[in-house]
């Protein structure tokens, strides 16, 4: 159901689902791709007069307020991009987005407080979310989910309130179906997935639905180490998931069954320590705990070498999806893997997909520009989910 199946939406009151968890550093958005990602539904709502009321989540707050996860900057920064007021609501359900809302005129927008300020949004028990959404519907005549980065959860505000009013895909979770579905209906080949980050559990769940999709899968990030552990090396102090390595051991042993490449760095950067001005050196993957750090040493990158190479199984894809940074990229000795990746992916020769808010507020801080990239998606875990052929409930709930 796309946002023409709700029809004219003039005067009406419309419920908007975004994902606006942007990456926050002292109350400062470091990343506004996910507002901008935004703008496009939220425009096109009030070009038609219809009363706009934003609703998201921000980080993993308890269930409870929590003023550094407050979505206040984001309705600020939102303001200046669309160009107008955005009221802002000091709470979720309470007297002050009750007031908000009622204050609203046609084509005025209002944001909410953080959804999971509200321990129901996220409940594992239905009726709890279905009571929170219900109360949210209270203020919509019409749902529109536009969070692509969230419809992998369900999630009250996501799931429960897209069955409690008319509802309908915004035209940013259509956008990124558009180019989503070029990876999953028959891609180009080869085609390459590059995988990193620090969420190392989620992504190694990951990988086994992925296998059988691609011809090749680079690793990176915090779960090189586990896959390094894997293999019988140290890795010192690094990222380590101990528990998972019979599971990483029986995916390469999956992969070397079905003809399918697992690359693995065969060099790192260890760091002295976690910080912008530690010691580090560059050594080979299987000698980690051989530098002047010892067993303390810890892998912050992909090394140079192993940059090199990924970029060259990069620039010869046809068909490149790329989740997560290489290394801890926010500190500038420890972001040339990342970079090494960015770069190839800009060179590719068909469709490079950059997956995620981590990775594009990575390629945006390392100068990048979006119109390099084939498509920077929104989602991290929802676009990988979505690779994996699993059914996202934000999607199946709008009969998507
Ligand atoms: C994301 O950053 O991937 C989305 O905003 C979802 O956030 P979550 O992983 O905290 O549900």
């Amino acid at each position: 159901r796309t946002l023409d199946s709700l029809g004219s939406l003039t005067g009406k009151r419309v419920l908007v689902r975004c994902d606006l968890n942007v990456p926050l550093k002292d109350g400062v958005i470091t990343d506004d791709g996910r507002v901008r990602a935004s703008l496009a539904t939220i425009n096109a709502l009030v070009t038609q007069g219809a009363r706009v009321i934003l609703l998201s989540h921000l980080g993993r707050p308890d269930g409870a307020p929590d003023p550094q996860y407050s979505l206040e900057p984001v309705a600020l920064r939102l303001s200046e991009l669309l160009g107008k007021p955005v009221a802002f609501a000091g709470d979720t359900v309470g007297v002050s987005a009750r007031e908000t809302v009622d204050s609203l005129a046609d084509g005025d927008v209002a944001l909410l407080e953080n959804l999971r300020f509200n321990a129901a949004e996220t409940s594992k028990n239905e009726d709890e979310r279905a009571s929170f959404a219900a109360q949210l519907a209270e203020f919509g005549d019409a749902f529109v989910s536009d969070g692509f980065g969230v419809v992998h959860r369900k999630q009250a505000s996501v799931y429960e309130l897209a069955s409690a009013l008319p509802s309908a895909a915004g035209l940013l979770i259509a956008a990124e179906l558009d180019v989503l579905e070029k990876l999953t209906e028959n891609p180009a080949r080869p085609y390459t997935v590059v995988l990193g980050g620090s969420k190392v559990s989620d992504k190694l769940g990951v990988i086994g639905h992925l296998l059988p999709k691609v011809d090749t899968l680079l690793i990176g990030g915090g779960m090189l180490f586990t896959f390094l552990a894997a293999q019988g090396f140290r890795v010192g102090g690094s990222l380590l998931e101990s528990d998972q390595i019979d599971t990483v051991k029986g995916y390469l042993a999956e992969a070397k069954e079905r003809g399918i490449r697992i690359v693995l760095p065969t060099d790192v950067v260890v760091a002295s320590k976690f910080g912008a001005d530690a010691e580090h050196t560059i050594t080979s993957a299987e000698s980690i705990e051989e530098t002047p750090f010892g067993q303390t040493g810890l892998g912050l990158d992909i090394g140079p070498e192993t940059g090199a190479e990924f970029a060259r199984i990069i620039a010869e894809s046809k068909t490149v999806f790329w989740n997560g940074p290489m290394g801890v990229f926010e500190l500038a000795p420890f972001a040339e893997g990342t970079r090494a990746v960015a770069e190839a992916l800009t060179r590719v020769d068909g469709l490079g997909v950059v997956g995620g808010g981590d990775s594009a507020a990575a390629v945006r801080a390392l100068g990048f520009s979006d119109d390099q990239f084939g498509h920077i998606s929104t989602g991290g875990g929802a676009s990988l989910e979505f690779l994996e052929g699993k059914r996202l409930p934000g999607l199946e709930v709008l009969g998507w």
